[in-house]
């Protein structure tokens, strides 16, 4: 498995693997990796010929400075996890290559971006949407592979895929969870033991709101429901839960199409977010 840092030399070695009619696969990360990761990397094995795996914390998708500052950088072990799963470059670029001197462009998919996460982290899907397609034009990549626990990353990629004509096709592959049910991500780490204990009220609590309102409850209530149930574990805040279709996010009040619910909550100063598909209820 090679690192490569340069543009030039990922473009080398693509155009080489593309004349033998290999297929390319990418799995783009912010490293700090995990077995959600690997996962993804797994399903792109399965599907291509090549893999590229990018590590890059990317600037532009982080509103908050400390928050960029406290994420964790751990490329050497991501290295070592990534070495058993026959992954061929990973491609781990400085700032100054992605964003050298001069960079004036900003990619940004209107309505998607707007509301859950990007009603509270502005402009992190601006950056988000710009540095995916700037990975997709520096890996030249035929498919991507992205996790559905970032669901409205995942419609967002999508969305700028089919608007700007990228030859890539997308891929989401589904949340992998602790046997505690919470989703795996690379923010967990952050939490103190006792918080760890407490983080699996997240799931749960969704996913009682997702049975009662499969069952005819509204959406009202089974949130408000369990709203409390997450902050009486502890948390401190709860940013947003709310029951949304699953293809554009418009906020729904009944799952009468493809639904999923949605939430963001702080747990001793950590962000989580997870989503979750709720049943669709058959017409009356
Ligand atoms: O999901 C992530 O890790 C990041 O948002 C991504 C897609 C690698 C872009 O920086």
């Amino acid at each position: 498995m090679m690192i490569v840092r340069s543009v030039a030399e990922l473009r080398a070695m693509v155009a080489a693997w593309r004349r033998a009619e290999e297929i390319v696969g990418v799995v783009p990360t912010m490293g700090a990796l995990h077995a959600g990761h690997l996962s993804l990397v797994e399903a792109a094995k399965g599907a291509c010929d090549r893999v590229i795996v990018t590590i890059f914390v990317n600037p532009k998708q982080f509103n908050n400075p400390e928050d960029l500052a406290k994420y964790p950088r751990t490329e050497e072990r991501d290295a070592e996890l990534l070495g058993p799963h026959g992954v061929d470059v990973v491609f781990a670029p400085p700032a100054s290559e992605v964003y050298p001197e001069g960079f004036a462009t900003k990619v940004s998919v209107a309505g998607l971006g707007d509301p859950l996460c990007g009603a509270h982290r502005p402009g992190h899907f601006d950056g988000v949407a710009t540095v995916v397609t700037k990975l997709f034009g520096m890996t030249n990549a035929d498919r991507a592979f992205f996790g559905e626990k970032d669901w409205q990353q995942l419609q967002i990629v999508r969305r700028l895929v089919k608007d700007l004509n990228l030859p890539v096709e997308i891929t989401g592959c589904p949340t992998l969870r602790d046997p505690d049910g919470v989703a795996m991500s690379s923010r967990n780490g952050r939490l103190s033991p006792e918080d760890r204990a407490k983080a699996c009220v997240l799931p749960r609590a969704m996913q009682d709101a997702a049975a009662a309102i499969a069952s005819g409850g509204t959406a009202a209530e089974a949130l408000a429901s369990a709203r409390t149930a997450i902050l009486e574990a502890g948390f401190a805040e709860v940013e947003y839960l709310e029951l949304r279709a699953a293809e554009d996010l418009a906020p729904l009040e009944r799952p009468d199409r493809p639904a999923r619910i949605f939430a963001a909550a702080w747990l001793g100063g950590v962000r989580l977010i997870d989503n979750i598909a709720v049943p669709e209820m058959s017409p009356a």
